[in-house]
């Protein structure tokens, strides 16, 4: 059902991370397009139409105020909306399975389905619904059957268009992505729904950079890319621990082989580990299908994937212990950003958290800085208050710490005046470099001991 005024209306279930910003830029391109983001949390909405937006990424709000009241709408009325609606974008989260069949593997998919059925509920008219939340593959089945086991008459063509934008850059990744990816079922009416997509897209996105593919493979597809990129990471942090027992160094190793055009130079950055909403929760999906249809030493081949990040993260502090006269209890350690990346507020899965917990469970006294995150770091350890300090300025929570762990690669950390953090520290004071972004050399000639990944420690003693 279009309106006279714009050519059809497009609503998005889920105003999350990725519903808002792929909503403002498809409603920036779009202009003869109406936009409507709807949520279940009136705060969100709420948010998404101030200049305080519920997620912080670089260049976001110039975005949405471009469109804001023209063409793009933030609203709570969800069933108004999948009313009015031509073409529906699902991005409600699918976090993992915390309990029954599939527990810490499986998606939980209980708010697509509720989603599902609201659609199903409400809707009057014929409509193209879009997986944009990752989904485990052929979980478009279900959401058709569920969908046109209608009494009344509608036809509802399911497609996906799982989304590749990375938080910090998410403007920059839907501006110009590397591809659009839109799977669609090869029927007459699935083929003329994929057209409709592709109309969407080519406002601005360059015809060869626009894929199409039956469902299964784009619902694939979008798990298998975030398997290998993080994968990536994994081989790489494997390797930065055997560069700690041989004197070789991860970065020189990481250049060696990243030139070679095969290989290539990104996500070769070796870390405390990887975090973020999707890599593990998207790896351990892909495991729980392997697993589903018998295909166990994939499913295996997957996990070591996540196994290996969970070790990087347990080494970097059994490490810190180590060299700390292995012990930490009653010393003060800042961890120098809380978010899994820098440019986010994102704290999901953050190497962070982990590495937080850890260290108080050895009793040590943690302090959290970070300069967009402290909110999230907040909630994730809600469980830890009183044991754990927040502060917004480096310095001060860097005042009498025994250590500061470098843990979210933002570039001002590189920037800080570490001669005057020096002075105020307990000696002999070490930093942790996680992300290995600070100058090793000039830190120790301050005084530091200097621990990074895969390389070998500074040491005064
Ligand atoms: C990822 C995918 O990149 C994106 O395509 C998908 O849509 C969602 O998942 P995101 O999680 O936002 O995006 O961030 P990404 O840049 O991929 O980083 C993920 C984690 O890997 C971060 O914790 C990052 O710090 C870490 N990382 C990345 C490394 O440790 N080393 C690297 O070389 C690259
Ligand atoms: P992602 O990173 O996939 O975008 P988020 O958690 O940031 O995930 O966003 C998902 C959004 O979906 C949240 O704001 C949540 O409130 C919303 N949501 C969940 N279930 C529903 C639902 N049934 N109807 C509308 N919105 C929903």
């Amino acid at each position: 059902m279009t309106s006279t005024i714009f050519k059809k209306h497009i609503v998005c279930i889920g105003a999350g991370y990725v519903g808002g910003p792929t909503m403002a830029m498809i409603a920036a391109r779009c202009p003869e397009y109406a936009v409507t983001v709807v949520d279940i949390n009136p705060e969100r909405i709420a948010a998404w139409q101030t200049d305080s937006l519920p997620i912080y990424e670089p260049g976001l709000l110039v975005l949405v105020r471009e469109s804001l009241g023209r063409n793009l709408f933030f609203s709570t009325d969800i069933s108004g909306a999948i009313h009015k609606a031509d073409i529906i974008f699902v991005s409600v989260n699918t976090p993992t399975k915390t309990y029954g069949e599939g527990a810490g593997k499986a998606a939980d998919l209980q708010y697509w389905e509720k989603t599902a059925r609201t659609i199903l509920q409400v809707s009057g008219s014929n409509k193209i619904i879009i997986e944009k939340s990752t989904l485990p593959v052929r979980t478009a089945l279900a959401m058709e059957r569920i969908l046109n086991a209608n009494d009344k008459g509608l036809h509802f063509e399911v497609l996906s268009n799982p989304e590749f934008l990375a938080e910090g850059s998410a403007v920059a990744d839907l501006e110009n992505p590397d591809r659009v990816l839109i799977g669609s079922r090869e029927t007459e009416s699935g083929l003329k729904a994929r057209a409709e997509i592709v109309d969407i897209y080519a406002h601005w996105v360059a015809p060869e950079r626009i894929i199409t593919s039956n469902l299964w493979s784009a619902e694939l597809s979008k798990l298998v890319a975030n398997a290998f990129l993080a994968q990536r990471i994994s081989s790489i942090n494997s390797i930065s621990a055997l560069c700690e027992k041989t004197e070789a160094s991860v970065g020189e190793v990481a250049l060696a082989i990243g030139t070679d055009s095969r290989i290539g130079p990104k996500f070769l950055n070796a870390s405390v580990g990887f975090g973020g909403s999707c890599f593990k929760k998207d790896i351990l999906n892909l495991v729980y299908i392997c697993e589903h249809y018998g295909l166990h030493e994939v499913a295996r081949y997957w996990e070591s994937v996540v196994m290996m990040n969970e070790y990087q993260q347990q080494r970097f502090v059994t490490n810190m212990i180590k060299v700390m006269f292995n012990t930490v209890a009653g010393k003060r350690i800042v961890l120098l950003g809380f978010a899994f990346k820098a440019n986010t507020s994102d704290t999901r899965e953050s190497p962070s958290i982990a590495v937080a917990r850890k260290l108080l469970n050895e009793h040590a006294l943690v302090v959290i800085t970070d300069p967009k995150a402290l909110d999230n770091a907040r909630i994730d350890l809600h469980d830890c208050a009183g044991r754990i300090e927040f502060c917004d300025d480096p310095y001060e929570a860097s005042r009498n710490a025994h250590a500061i762990a470098v843990m979210t690669e933002w570039d001002h950390y590189c920037e800080l005046d570490y001669a005057r953090i020096f002075k105020h520290m307990e000696k002999p004071a070490f930093i942790f470099d996680g992300r290995n972004i600070l100058d090793h050399k000039k830190l120790f000639t301050i005084g530091f001991n200097v621990f990074s990944i895969g390389k070998s420690p500074l040491k005064h003693f």
